[in-house]
């Protein structure tokens, strides 16, 4: 592994990022770190906290140059912030649906954008993104939050093919339930309609939105998670695009794999094009 790189973790006062900030520190890296707001960060000689709202595209830049100013180079940026939204797409409205694309989509976008220039001079660097197993399928009143990080993969996996070739690696670490507060105090949710009852009890238990944000969700540990990502940065031979984290997600993912192999199979060109022999 290569000592004291210096990363950039947005979100992190709490949850994951948070994890991911204390765990980079551990293994002696140097962090700036964003947050929005007031936060509760130790003190620590090797971390820099800055004011950052990720839909700032200007503010994105100057928080990534500080990085070089204060620590002399970037070695990884990782894309953390976020939240998810529950409506169903006919009960989204233009404001909910805007924000959530300016924060999971743009925020990383402007991010990404800021550190492949810095990467690519230095001919080298990582750039994780924090996806979900939500961005390979999808769910029932989940459409804008998996519209963002779908987006999300699509600009990314271009991108890992863009910079490859100056020594950045991308990765999308697509992550299964984590227990932080993203499922429960920091989830958003639209004005729910009645006619998508009988849907929220099917999948929730209860037609009731918002349900009691204390807590953290279940899933796996936001520490084992934080871990996973560091070992991934830490070995270059590691080429994989996607990262699965969590010990749900290759579950999740073969599933929605399945799914959408089923869709296509209804096509008898798709079969006639040899899909069995891939499989
Ligand atoms: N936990 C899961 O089960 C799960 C599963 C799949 C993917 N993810 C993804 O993992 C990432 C981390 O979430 P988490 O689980 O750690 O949830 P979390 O505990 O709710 O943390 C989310 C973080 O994002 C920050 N944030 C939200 N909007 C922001 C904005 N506009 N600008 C800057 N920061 C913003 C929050 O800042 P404040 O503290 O200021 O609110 C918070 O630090 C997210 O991208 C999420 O979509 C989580």
């Amino acid at each position: 592994m290569n000592p004291n790189q210096t990363w950039v973790i947005t979100g992190a006062n709490r949850g994951l990022g948070r994890a991911l900030t204390e765990a980079a520190l551990d293994a002696g890296h140097s962090v700036l770190a964003t947050v929005r707001g007031t936060h509760t960060l130790p003190e620590h000689d090797r971390l820099a906290v800055h004011q950052l709202d990720v839909r700032q595209r200007e503010r994105a830049r100057e928080v990534v140059a500080g990085a070089v100013k204060e620590f002399g180079r970037l070695d990884v940026l990782v894309n953390n912030a976020g939240y998810g939204l529950i409506g169903a797409i006919e009960e989204v409205d233009e404001a909910e649906a805007r924000e959530i694309i300016d924060t999971d989509l743009f925020g990383a976008l402007w991010l990404s954008q800021a550190a492949a220039s810095i990467m690519r001079e230095q001919g080298a660097g990582d750039i994780v993104q924090i996806s979900t197993v939500g961005a390979v399928g999808t769910m029932p009143t989940m459409g804008l939050y998996n519209a963002a990080k779908w987006a999300l993969e699509g600009f990314s996996e271009a991108l890992a093919a863009e910079v490859r070739g100056f020594g950045v690696r991308v990765t999308l670490a697509e992550l299964g339930g984590i227990d932080t507060e993203w499922a429960t105090s920091s989830m958003r949710f639209s004005a729910p309609h009645p006619a998508y009852d009988a849907l929220r009890t099917s999948l929730f238990g209860t037609p009731e939105v918002p349900w009691p944000g204390d807590g953290t969700g279940g899933g796996t540990s936001q520490h084992d998670a934080a871990a996973a990502i560091l070992a991934h940065v830490a070995d270059p031979t590691d080429r994989r695009l996607r990262l699965l984290v969590g010990d749900d997600a290759p579950a999740q993912v073969l599933a929605a794999m399945n799914n959408r192999r089923r869709d296509y199979k209804l096509d008898p060109r798709f079969v006639s094009a040899g899909s069995p022999s891939h499989e």
